[in-house]
């Protein structure tokens, strides 16, 4: 705990009532085969999920087969399936030898009155029967007041009182659309809790982006149970996060939960996969970035003290650190970058490829790692400039559909500065030809080999380009020169390439 709490009778375990694989399904745009379905509840029950809610059996026969699959595995984690309050759907739920049947009837006067056309007193008799018929078989049951927090409380306490006197063992309040505040929720909480003598749950949705802070209020006011999805998916803006709710119950009230956090990525990645939700890089715990540094100052304090910006050890979600390079890097995090690639620069290569580093994310691209790499290595090998014999000082290159593509170079060669023009075929051609007039004056050799590369993807990724000369006393020299401007990447592989077919003529090692 970060700070000390004010004094709240708190649960001392909640219950995780994970449905992932029936509200977390029911997001726009999802559908998992059985299988998929099969391997994710593995997964939960492997995470420590005290129940698994695997569908709602009524929507389909594909949906049946699915929970009954699930329910053949004989996992840890109860299964639960939903129903409305009604026998066909209860029987459904039964026919698939789940644990628990979670039966649901809105409570709402909007529901009541435009969706089910019910008055107060029948919505009463259907969500006893459907209790009573759910314990006649002899299975848990837990009752659901849809549209709990947009109804009125008194009623709301009378309908959950009158379940639980039918057989209910847990009752759920859901925020159906989302619409509560922590405060809200708290009271509704509070007041249910008077009501019944049976665990109480809380099932809130994202819409106001609350889902979280609503689950906690909750339990500060003595809900036991917590209706979650994995990377908080769900209808519409989703339910709340598994990983967020689990996470702050333990580390900052101090609740117990089923939960082994540390197979909390694996979990998200794997519904992430098969659910086909990309999760937003800067999502709490489970994002991309959640445990990623890039500023200068922020990466020095985590490689002093990971707890300096780590408020979460990334272990203990099962997830990693992570460096990254761009414009805001610092020396501390590229260094420990580079090195996690087995390269180790000088203090002053170094120097370099950070400015080289800071240089792109300053014309706004992102640097990936194999971009750093790409950048490193190539920066890593090159030779000291007093022993090249050709050095870039300037190019211009003019290309066009209306003009033979031309270069002018200037390069200085040994103590002088020369400029040479040249046309080509395109720009790196045009360019590649005028370094090779130079060149000529130096050593005789052929261009054996040229190939581009792109590092990563997109109009902005570096290229690479390798190149192979041979002189005429058969000695190979190959160059790579990394550049977000391929022609400046051909120019520098060709000009490296050369200085070190010098130095191999001179006795001295040129090889890259
Ligand atoms: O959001 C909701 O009200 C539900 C119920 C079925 C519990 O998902
Ligand atoms: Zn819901």
């Amino acid at each position: 705990m970060f700070f000390s709490e004010p004094k709240v009778s708190l649960p001392a375990y909640v219950a995780i009532f994970d449905t992932t694989l029936r509200d977390g399904e029911q997001m726009p745009g999802c559908a998992l085969r059985p299988e998929e379905k099969t391997e994710i509840a593995h997964q939960l029950d492997m995470l420590g999920v005290d129940v698994i809610e695997a569908g709602f059996p009524i929507a389909s026969e594909g949906e049946r087969q699915a929970i009954k699959s699930i329910t053949k595995e004989g996992l840890n984690s109860e299964i639960c399936g939903l129903a409305r309050s009604n026998k066909a759907d209860i029987d459904a739920v039964i026919s698939c030898n789940v644990d628990r049947v979670h039966t649901f009837i809105a409570t709402s006067a909007l529901h009541m009155e435009k969706k089910l056309k019910m008055t107060p007193e029948e919505v009463i008799e259907h969500a006893v029967s459907g209790v009573e018929y759910v314990k006649d078989h002899g299975l848990k049951s837990e009752f659901s007041a849809e549209d709990a927090t947009r109804s009125d409380i008194e009623f709301l306490k009378k309908v959950f009182a009158s379940a639980v006197e039918a057989g209910a063992d847990v009752v759920d309040i859901p925020d159906t659309v989302g619409v509560a505040i922590p405060r809200t929720m708290f009271h509704i909480v509070r007041e249910v809790k008077s009501a019944v003598n049976v665990p109480v749950a809380v099932h809130c949705h994202d819409d106001f982006g609350l889902a979280v802070a609503n689950s906690l209020a909750s339990v500060e006011a003595g809900a036991e149970q917590v209706h979650v999805c994995v990377n908080g998916i769900g209808e519409r803006a989703g339910n709340a996060s598994l990983e967020e709710v689990a996470l702050a119950l333990q580390v900052h009230y101090g609740i117990q939960t089923g939960i082994r956090t540390e197979e909390i990525y694996k979990t998200s990645q794997l519904v992430m996969r098969l659910m086909r939700v990309p999760i937003a890089p800067n999502k709490a715990i489970v994002g991309a970035n959640a445990f990623a540094h890039e500023s200068g100052i922020h990466s020095h304090g985590v490689l002093v003290s990971p707890k300096t910006y780590e408020p979460i050890a990334p272990e203990m979600v099962g997830a990693r650190r992570k460096f990254v390079a761009g414009k805001h890097a610092g020396k501390h995090g590229v260094k420990a970058i580079l090195e996690s690639m087995g390269i180790y620069p000088t203090e002053n290569q170094l120097d370099e490829i950070i400015y080289r580093v800071k240089e792109l994310g300053d014309k706004g691209i992102k640097v990936s790692d194999a971009d750093l790499e790409g950048v490193a290595r190539a920066l890593i090998g090159e030779i000291p400039s007093e022993e090249k014999s050709l050095e870039l000082i300037d190019v211009t290159v003019v290309s066009g559909n209306k003009v033979q593509p031309f270069a002018v170079v200037r390069l200085k060669v040994n103590s002088d500065v020369k400029t040479y023009t040249n046309f080509g075929v395109g720009p790196i051609d045009a360019s590649v030809r005028a370094v090779k007039m130079v060149a000529k004056d130096l050593v005789n050799f052929d261009l054996t080999g040229f190939e581009l590369r792109s590092i990563g993807k997109g109009t902005e990724a570096l290229g690479e380009v390798t190149v192979d000369i041979e002189d005429d006393e058969r000695n190979v020299v190959s160059s790579r020169a990394v550049r977000e401007d391929i022609v400046l990447a051909g120019i520098e592989a060709v000009i490296d390439a050369v200085n070190r077919l010098i130095l191999t003529r001179k006795g001295k090692t040129g090889a890259k």
